[in-house]
């Protein structure tokens, strides 16, 4: 039997200066914890920082180290914008990149629109926990997370050592 999504812990972090001081409604954040809820996932913890590379890095390393939450979803901080800096803290923080996924969303993303590849998002792995950047607008983080929302249980089992058969 397949790997389920009620089978694993997941976070959401959203980077934002201006909602991070209040100034704006975050609305990406809240609606990936419905999401990824409502596909079975417990939500176990979410946070808005602003973009800054120690800050991003201290609370994906507190999330994977010491809370060990198996899946781990940003938003924001992906693109061009000299404040944008989300995927240079992941870049600091994965042990290993997990490239496929980025490529699937940026590829299904580009059928919707040619800015898809204005995200710089990184998906990879720190411990057992998968950790996967989308952009901070709430439809193209919505577009992107639903590329790989087949797929997740299966990658997740499969970083627990999971003996599930790939094939299929
Ligand atoms: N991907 C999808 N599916 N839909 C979108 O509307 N917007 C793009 C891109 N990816 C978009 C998308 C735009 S306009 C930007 S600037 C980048 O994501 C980066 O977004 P971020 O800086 O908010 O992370």
């Amino acid at each position: 039997m397949g790997a389920k999504p009620e089978q694993f812990t997941c976070a959401v972090l959203t980077m934002s200066d201006k909602g991070s001081l209040g100034e704006r409604v975050d609305r990406s954040g809240p609606m990936l914890q419905e999401l990824l809820a409502g596909e079975g996932y417990r939500v176990v913890a979410s946070r808005i920082l602003p973009d800054v590379v120690s800050e991003i890095r201290t609370v994906l390393c507190d999330w994977a180290d010491r809370e060990q939450i198996d899946l781990i979803v940003t938003t924001g901080g992906t693109g061009l914008s000299p404040t944008d800096v989300t995927p240079e803290a992941m870049r600091e923080v994965i042990d290993r990149e997990v490239p496929g996924m980025a490529e699937a969303m940026r590829a299904a993303s580009l059928l919707k629109t040619s800015r898809a590849v204005l995200s710089r998002g990184v998906t990879g792995i720190r411990g057992r926990s998968l950790i996967i950047n989308l952009p901070g607008s709430e439809r193209a983080a919505r577009e992107n997370i639903e590329v790989l929302l087949d797929v997740l249980p299966h990658a997740l089992d499969k970083m627990k050592g999971g003996l599930d058969d790939c094939g299929g």
